[in-house]
């Protein structure tokens, strides 16, 4: 089959690989029908994450056609059903996974040694995501073997398009989660940092989950254009203070509440002086991650209020003001997303035409044109937000 295949830095081909065949018995395969390319991914492309092999197969974001299913599988799942793949795989009988705390079972990593030697514990098997999280074949190819397929999937129903259903897999589940942890009363303002399709969801979540006001932040016009549509009040960190702007828009007070959708890799300005100083401790392996948001979220949220991070951070991070957060008695919540505890509401809503994802779709290519749109993704060409490739 062809799949998008991770060769090394900035480096990735549409190969022809070996189809994958059932190996568990709760494996099933799927015909991948869409896939999508994630801001997550751009960290491996830039070769940020550790515990990439040249030849593994990313994408995490797919749905697909049933085509062959595992005798485990217990007739949960059946040749033909239509599902798409959260990028959480889980066991669902762990006791993590009873606590519904998906990204974090216990069991389904099969690299668990690596990953509790670096974090401590182990975390969920992803797919398409560094050894760390398993090394499992992920799903920006013709087809992809899903691990405890029984409960890793979520059934779409045939009156939904792909487009609709398809960003259940992370991103709508990761913009609602991040707002989710918010705990939005009617009277919150709800600050967001970046708005790339993980911000754009938590824009939607935060407006549905009735924040009196929500504010977005970027530098990029387009993606600022859409957060504005979707009910937000834009700020573009290039052409006004971030921290004075918030003030203002609550009565000097600052925001309630704070989400970080930006993660890691934080823009490079003279405008944010900390962001060159953490590129050169980066260039030098003296930090993993730019964590500009987290400081300013520090800074301007209120006290007694949450930051929320979605934005995927990867290991030492240098000047985290704990003082502030501490002083302030501000909470922290973050986690990879743990997609399966939210599907079912939110599949509802789509359903009931309170949200379609959708909007977010700026470009849909072949899969075989994959590697390129990993550049015009990652540099924002042709005003690119969201891409789904078509196997
Ligand atoms: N927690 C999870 O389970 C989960 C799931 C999916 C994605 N993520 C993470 O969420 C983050 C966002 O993903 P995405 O797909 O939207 O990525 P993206 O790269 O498309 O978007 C990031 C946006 O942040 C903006 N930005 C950069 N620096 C900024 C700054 N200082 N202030 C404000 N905005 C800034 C960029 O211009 C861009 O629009 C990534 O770190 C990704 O890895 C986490
Ligand atoms: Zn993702
Ligand atoms: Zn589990």
């Amino acid at each position: 089959m062809r799949a998008l295949v991770w060769h090394g830095k900035e480096d990735i081909r549409c190969d022809t690989v070996t189809d994958p065949e059932i190996q568990d018995p709760r494996d099933a395969i799927i015909k991948v029908t869409s896939c999508a390319i994630c801001g997550s991914d751009l960290h491996l492309f830039h070769n940020m994450i550790p515990a990439m092999l040249p030849g593994d197969i990313l994408g995490h974001e797919t749905m697909g056609e049933v085509v062959e299913v595992g005798k485990g599988c217990k007739g949960k799942l059946k040749k033909g059903d239509r599902i798409v793949v959260p990028f959480t795989i889980f066991c669902g009988e762990c006791e993590q996974c009873r606590r519904g705390n998906y990204s974090c079972c216990e069991t389904s990593n099969r690299k668990k040694e690596l990953c509790e030697k670096v974090f401590g514990h182990t975390v969920a098997g992803l797919f398409g995501y560094t050894h760390l999280t398993g090394g499992y074949p992920g799903g920006q190819a013709e087809y992809l073997r899903v691990p405890f397929a029984d409960t890793t999937h979520i059934k779409v129903p045939d009156s939904l398009t792909d487009e609709q259903a398809l960003f259940l897999s992370d991103i709508l589940p990761t913009g609602w989660q991040a707002a989710v942890q918010c705990d939005i009363e009617p009277t919150d303002t709800v600050a967001i940092w970046g708005c790339g399709p993980v911000g754009q969801m938590a824009i939607r979540s935060a407006v549905l989950l009735g924040a009196k006001q929500v504010v977005a932040i970027d530098c990029l016009p387009e993606r600022l254009g859409m957060a504005e549509a979707g009910g937000a009040i834009p700020i573009n960190f290039l052409e006004e203070s971030v921290i004075s702007r918030l003030n203002e828009l609550t009565d000097g007070k600052g925001p309630e509440k704070c989400i970080d959708a930006v993660g890691s890799e934080s823009h490079v300005s003279f405008a944010q002086p900390d962001t060159l100083f953490d590129r050169a401790k980066q260039l030098m392996l003296l930090e993993n991650d730019r964590p500009h948001v987290l400081r300013e979220m520090a800074y301007v949220c209120r006290p007694g209020g949450i930051l929320s991070i979605p934005g995927v951070y990867l290991g030492l991070d240098d000047k985290i003001p704990m003082g502030h957060i501490m002083n302030k008695g501000l909470t922290i919540r973050t986690g990879q997303t743990h997609v399966n505890r939210w599907t079912d509401d939110l599949l509802q809503r789509i359903e009931d035409g309170q949200l379609d994802p959708s909007f977010v779709i700026t470009h849909t290519v072949d899969l075989e044109d994959g590697p390129e749109m990993y550049r015009v993704f990652r540099d924002k060409q042709d005003s690119c937000i969201k891409v789904v490739l078509r196997p």
